[in-house]
């Protein structure tokens, strides 16, 4: 949009110092207005060269975008993340499955009290565009004995980002420990205004997914109903923007277990058969609930035998807990 302005305004003014150019060489024909045009003619050259070198760089700069790709729905990523041995494998894993997805946003928003230069470091080299922030858990839910409403400050204020900042285009709640095929990112763009698809590798029932007979939702699989309306894994349902936009209470509630279907039913009013079934109609799986083994955290470096060693600047990327 922006280019198509530039180039429109340059053309213009092409065409306006030609016909000035032309209008001083029908004056007189003394010496001075001689020397006058030359230095025009030659200002004119100067200023078409330029504008075609620019010209050419926007061209260049366009090139790895086919144009069919430009006008795509955007996509929001939201990924809730936190301080691990594990955290810069996993986003560096995931970054590079985005990397091959057009026109998306990746919100990273970590649990934590400031950002931590080594993951902005991943995500600068990784080159996927990018917001990286901070949303850390409310102390009383850190408290507890009990599971903790691990990602859900992470993922709200995901949600208040694309209130702010996001008019249409769709968003998914990607976890950076689970694994996608990048079609499902191509499909979700679509979606008018809740998605669902299977998703593997969900507890002992292999397979978390909506039930679909005589093409119609009618239903739930998964192992754990829980008494919720929609008994979906996180990594198995995306959102429309503008649907979402006009739903200004919709958030994930602070209850383990329960985010998905809170955050489902925080969307009301939704009709089962305003859903849209992705993945060939929930015939196939293009996403899996993975989850990377734990490591313990890294031990300390002994500095005195490896001073002046390149170990020094190793371990200064490893993320502690
Ligand atoms: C963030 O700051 C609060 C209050 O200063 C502190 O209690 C909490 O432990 C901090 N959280 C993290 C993840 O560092
Ligand atoms: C660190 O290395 C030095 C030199 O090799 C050794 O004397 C020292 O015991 C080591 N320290 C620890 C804590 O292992």
């Amino acid at each position: 949009m922006k280019g198509g302005g530039a180039y429109i305004s340059i053309g213009s003014s092409t065409s306006s110092i030609n016909s000035m150019g032309s209008g001083s060489g029908s004056g007189s024909g003394s010496k001075m207005t001689l020397g006058k045009s030359v230095k025009m003619y030659l200002t004119i050259f100067i200023a078409t060269t330029c504008i075609y070198m620019v010209l050419y760089q926007y061209h260049m700069s366009r090139e790895p975008f086919a144009p069919s790709e430009v006008g795509k729905p955007p996509l929001y990523i939201i990924t809730p993340t936190y301080r691990r041995p594990e955290q810069l494998a996993e986003l560096t894993r995931l970054g590079y499955t985005l990397k091959h997805v057009a026109n998306l946003l990746w919100l990273v928003i970590e649990d934590a009290n400031k950002t931590n230069p080594l993951v902005a470091h991943t995500l600068d080299r990784i080159g996927v565009p990018y917001e990286y922030m901070v949303a850390p858990m409310p102390e009383k839910y850190k408290q507890t004995k009990k599971a903790k409403p691990r990602g859900v400050s992470n993922r709200n204020r995901g949600l208040e980002y694309l209130r702010q900042h996001a008019t249409e285009g769709v968003l998914y709640f990607a976890d950076d420990d689970n694994t996608y095929d990048i079609s499902i990112f191509e499909q979700m763009r679509y979606i008018s205004k809740v998605g669902m698809w299977p998703v593997g590798l969900v507890t002992k029932t292999g397979v978390s997914s909506p039930i679909i007979r005589n093409g119609k939702l009618d239903g739930y699989y998964d192992g754990w109903i829980g008494g919720r309306k929609y008994p979906v894994d996180m990594a198995g349902f995306a959102v429309n923007i503008k649907f979402l936009r006009q739903r200004p209470h919709a958030q994930m509630p602070f209850k383990p277990g329960y985010e998905e279907d809170g955050f489902l039913r925080s969307l009301a009013p939704l009709d089962n058969d305003e859903i849209d079934l992705l993945a060939d109609e929930c015939r196939d799986i293009l996403t899996w609930h993975t989850q990377t083994k734990k490591n313990p955290p890294a031990q300390a470096l002994n500095k005195t035998r490896y001073s002046n060693t390149n170990l020094v600047h190793i371990d200064k990327l490893l993320v502690r807990p």
